[in-house]
């Protein structure tokens, strides 16, 4: 047996075996539990928001249960629009969604020295104007488990239900947000599932599904569509960019025509393309002006060539700076200066017992929170294209937001803009600058049936993470309908 089939045997025999701890039941009727959370670790003095966290059942016969963090918007959360956030990658949990880029709290970025990593107030938190349910998705991913490991073998396409599920629930529940504007937002490679959970959700409001989801519509950042353009794209930019030569450019451009990108089956264009993923790999992909650090990656066995090494040092060391703690992967240490140093962090936070207990993490379920997987649990890639979603949901009336960072290399906006583009909406407000405070923040096209494509100046893959005051701007005016 190798080693996940044993974690995930571990997992199933102690969550067996050790009965849930009793929570503060929020939702009984639907078996869902929930609790109000007024203090955080490393968060000095009574959050100044209103944080719940809790599971909700998704998957009966396997004993799935997703985690939520839900925040109430400083708006009012009565009237506020109702925001449903997802994280990308490979079941990245939705803290990096919260804690780097759109919640109300974030890591103090400072040298890790075994106390709990502080948090402080994001000031451009997307829950100053919207309540946000933050989910832990697909089941495997930060705090969500399932009891059964059958229940780990998801794909995109029940994985999508999974969430329409657990809407339908938390709604149950919750009636008194019921009416609020529901919108469905993700970035990266949520940004696939978002169309198709959208479609789903319009598709249960026709079939009379009770109860009724007052859905309005979706945005997606940096979105993955499941089409090659989100990796062909690549070349033009890099090109562009001045990260590839001339000739590197026309080279791919004559031999890659109509291959598959991440599979060519001509050898002249595989060649080039490992030419082109050497150079890339000079810059940081998401986003190519800063430096190229190590990633902060999950686990060990990840990191490559001159790494290696060194974070085989620093993982010793970590573990003993953290003697007795659930710290058995910590992710390779970044250089303080580095973005993903908040990333590195959010490891021993969340690991730490008293987040789980301050989050009411369920004993026997995850053993050690990771914050991306690598391909160690199973996920279908079955929606295929999302585009036709995309153009379904938005002729049926539902708004749209499509928006880049226009510093990421790993979806670029030029493919981004290229598939919008192609749905042939006519154009409503034509391409021009947007503004923050007297300057251009970005670029936007309207179309009809309320699609808005939006670029986000100097922002990488997961935009607001880089521009966190320009991405709330362009989300507080869009949620709010109001032009950009
Ligand atoms: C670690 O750093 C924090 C904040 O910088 C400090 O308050 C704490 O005392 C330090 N702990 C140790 C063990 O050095
Ligand atoms: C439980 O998991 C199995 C294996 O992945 C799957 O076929 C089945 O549909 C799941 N049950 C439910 C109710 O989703
Ligand atoms: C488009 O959306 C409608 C309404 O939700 C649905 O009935 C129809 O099946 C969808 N078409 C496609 C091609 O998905
Ligand atoms: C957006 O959709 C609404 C209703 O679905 C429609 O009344 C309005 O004209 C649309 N706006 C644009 C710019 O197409």
């Amino acid at each position: 047996m190798n080693g996940r089939g044993r974690l995930l045997l571990c997992l199933f025999l102690s969550a067996a075996l050790t009965p849930p701890r009793q929570l503060a039941v929020a939702g009984a009727a639907s078996g869902s539990s929930s609790k109000v959370v007024t203090s955080l670790p490393g968060f000095q003095g009574r959050l100044p928001f209103h944080l719940e966290t809790g599971y909700v059942e998704v998957d009966e016969e396997n004993g799935t249960e997703l985690f939520y963090y839900f925040v109430e918007s400083e708006a009012g959360a009565e009237k506020a629009p109702f925001l449903l956030w997802l994280t990308g990658g490979d079941r990245c949990t939705v803290l990096s969604g919260l804690a780097l880029e759109i919640g109300p709290f974030q890591f103090v970025a400072e040298p890790y020295n075994g106390t709990i990593p502080r948090l402080q107030i994001n000031p451009y938190s997307w829950t100053k104007v919207a309540n946000i349910l933050f989910v832990d998705t697909p089941v495997g991913a930060g705090f969500s488990f399932s009891r059964r490991p059958q229940g780990y073998d998801v794909g995109e396409v029940s994985t999508s239900l999974q969430l329409h599920e657990l809407l339908i629930k938390f709604f149950i529940d919750r009636p008194e947000f019921l009416a609020n504007p529901l919108y469905i937002g993700g970035d990266s490679r949520a940004g696939q599932l978002v169309p198709f959970i959208a479609q789903k959700i319009s598709e249960g409001i026709e079939a009379g599904r009770s109860p009724i989801l007052n859905l309005k519509g979706y945005l997606v950042g940096n979105p993955g569509t499941g089409e090659n353009i989100d990796i062909s794209s690549r070349v033009p930019y890099a090109h562009g960019l001045g990260i590839i030569s001339d000739q590197l450019y026309e080279t791919i451009l004559e031999h890659c025509q109509g291959e598959d990108y991440m599979n060519p089956r001509n050898t002249l264009c595989a060649q080039s393309l490992g030419t082109f993923d050497n150079l890339l790999s000079e810059v940081m992909a998401a986003q190519i002006l800063l430096d190229n650090c190590v990633y902060a990656s999950p686990r060990p066995g990840t990191e490559t060539g001159k790494s290696a090494g060194a974070a085989r040092k620093i993982l010793s060391e970590e573990a003993v700076i953290v003697p007795g703690k659930r710290v058995k992967h910590p992710p390779p240490r970044v250089p303080l200066g580095c973005i993903s140093y908040t990333a590195y962090l959010s490891y021993f936070w969340a690991n730490d017992p008293l987040t789980r207990d301050a989050l009411g993490i369920k004993d026997g379920t995850v053993d050690e929170w990771v914050r991306c997987h690598d391909g160690d649990l199973p996920y279908a890639v079955d929606i295929g294209s999302s585009i036709k979603y995309h153009r379904n949901v938005t002729v049926n009336g539902y708004r749209a937001l499509v928006y880049s960072g226009d510093h990421d290399a790993i979806v670029p906006h030029l493919g981004t803009q290229a598939w919008v583009r192609s749905l042939g909406f006519p154009v409503v407000d034509d391409w021009r600058a947007w503004h923050l405070d007297g300057q251009s923040a970005g670029f936007t096209v309207a179309y009809s049936n309320n699609m808005t494509f939006a670029t986000v100046k100097g922002a990488g893959h997961t935009a607001p993470q880089y521009e966190p005051e320009r991405c709330y701007a362009m989300f507080n005016r869009w949620i709010l309908d109001q032009p950009l």
